[in-house]
């Protein structure tokens, strides 16, 4: 088991690696207990919760809405949580985020930890106090920045992941090598095989390996205002695809990081040789680099994201693998980069 500390503005989160859920009455507070789930984890977990309330959510995204959050307040209040309550998580990115969302909210914050049982979740999501729910089909929109106390990450519980939400982790932790460090990158290529299906020792030590560099980006910048883009990279064209087509997130990505990377090789800053490295690990992990997409309505999508900023967008580019720039690109230069799909 491997241990990891963030050092938040509100508090410090402690990451657990590789701990069994069985051992989560180590970490859990003498406090009354208020445990948010789905009925997925339920179903293969329950055995193992610690004694609390529960309050089960309906596996997926549409649960992320502001209806569930007060339904949610509701059976808080009528089940007596006061502030000395813990609100712990137990999920994927979904359950981490309601649960974070509604700590920090009700009674102007309790106290809160996680069990994350995604991959996406495990070096992502529940990963740098980030809590955010959705409004009309904004993603993430309504939100908070507050740290767990803990997240425990048990590798073994993913095996009753479906093979599909795996590979949303996969993404994420391929955009994790590739922002931060050659060797990362090179060992995810060794490793490729084994991580696929979550042999140990390798499964823990590259989930470990990931979550620091989320984790390292977060403590310097948790409020996003500078360093803690460069975690977008692949995003700004991903989530337009994602938007447009409806595909699973980590695909999405996959394709994000692809333009991400041929728009760094036609600006001169890699070589076809990174860029071949780079797009055959995302194959390796299963992950499409390119479908029959509408270049047009993808680019559109991409406009009205959020992060577009006047005539130009901050679009995340590489010098190298492991070597991740901000770049701001024109509208105009863009759309001569990505309308051509060559
Ligand atoms: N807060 C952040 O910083 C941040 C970052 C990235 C993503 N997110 C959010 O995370 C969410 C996506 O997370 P996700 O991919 O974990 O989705 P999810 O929580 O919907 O989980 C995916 C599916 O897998 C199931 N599942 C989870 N763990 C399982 C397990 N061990 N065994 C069997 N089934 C399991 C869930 O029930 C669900 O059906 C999105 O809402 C996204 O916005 C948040």
């Amino acid at each position: 088991m491997e241990s990891i500390e963030i050092k938040g503005k509100s508090r410090n989160s402690t990451l657990l690696i590789g701990e069994k859920f069985e051992n989560i009455g180590k970490y859990l507070p003498r406090k009354p207990i208020y445990i948010i789930t789905d009925s997925n984890i339920l179903k293969f977990y329950e055995k193992d919760f610690p004694n609390g309330k529960s309050y089960i959510i309906n596996p997926g995204e549409e649960s992320k809405k502001l209806s569930r959050i007060e339904d949610i307040y509701r059976w808080m209040l009528n089940n007596d949580a006061n502030r000395g309550c813990f609100v712990l998580g137990i999920g994927g990115g979904v359950v981490c985020d309601i649960a974070g969302f509604v700590a920090t909210t009700y009674l102007r914050g309790v106290e809160f930890g996680f069990v994350s049982t995604s991959l996406l979740s495990q070096v992502d999501a529940s990963v740098g106090g980030k809590n955010g729910v959705n409004l009309d089909g904004y993603k993430n929109i309504i939100g908070t920045f507050s740290q767990p106390r803990f997240v425990l990450c048990e590798t073994q519980m993913l095996r009753t992941l479906p093979r599909e939400e795996l590979s949303n982790g996969f993404a994420e932790m391929v955009k994790h090598a590739i922002i931060s460090s050659k060797k990362l990158f090179g060992e995810l290529e060794n490793d490729c095989k084994s991580l696929l299906s979550l042999t140990e020792p390798q499964a823990t030590w590259h989930i470990t390996e990931s979550v620091k560099v989320k984790a390292r980006i977060v403590e310097s910048d948790e409020r996003e205002s500078g360093l803690r883009k460069l975690l977008n990279f692949g995003h700004t064209w991903g989530h337009a695809v994602e938007k447009s087509t409806g595909m699973p997130h980590g695909k999405a990505v996959s394709i994000g990081m692809e333009m991400a990377c041929r728009l760094s090789m036609k600006k001169g800053f890699i070589s076809s040789d990174t860029y071949l490295r780079i797009t055959n690990l995302l194959k390796s992990f299963g992950l499409p680099i390119r479908t029959n997409l509408n270049f047009k309505t993808v680019f559109e999508a991409m406009l009205k994201d959020k992060k577009r900023n006047s005539n130009s967008i901050d679009f995340i580019l590489i010098k190298d693998i492991g070597s991740p720039v901000i770049e701001k690109i024109s509208i105009a230069e863009l759309q001569q980069l990505t309308l051509k799909n060559d």
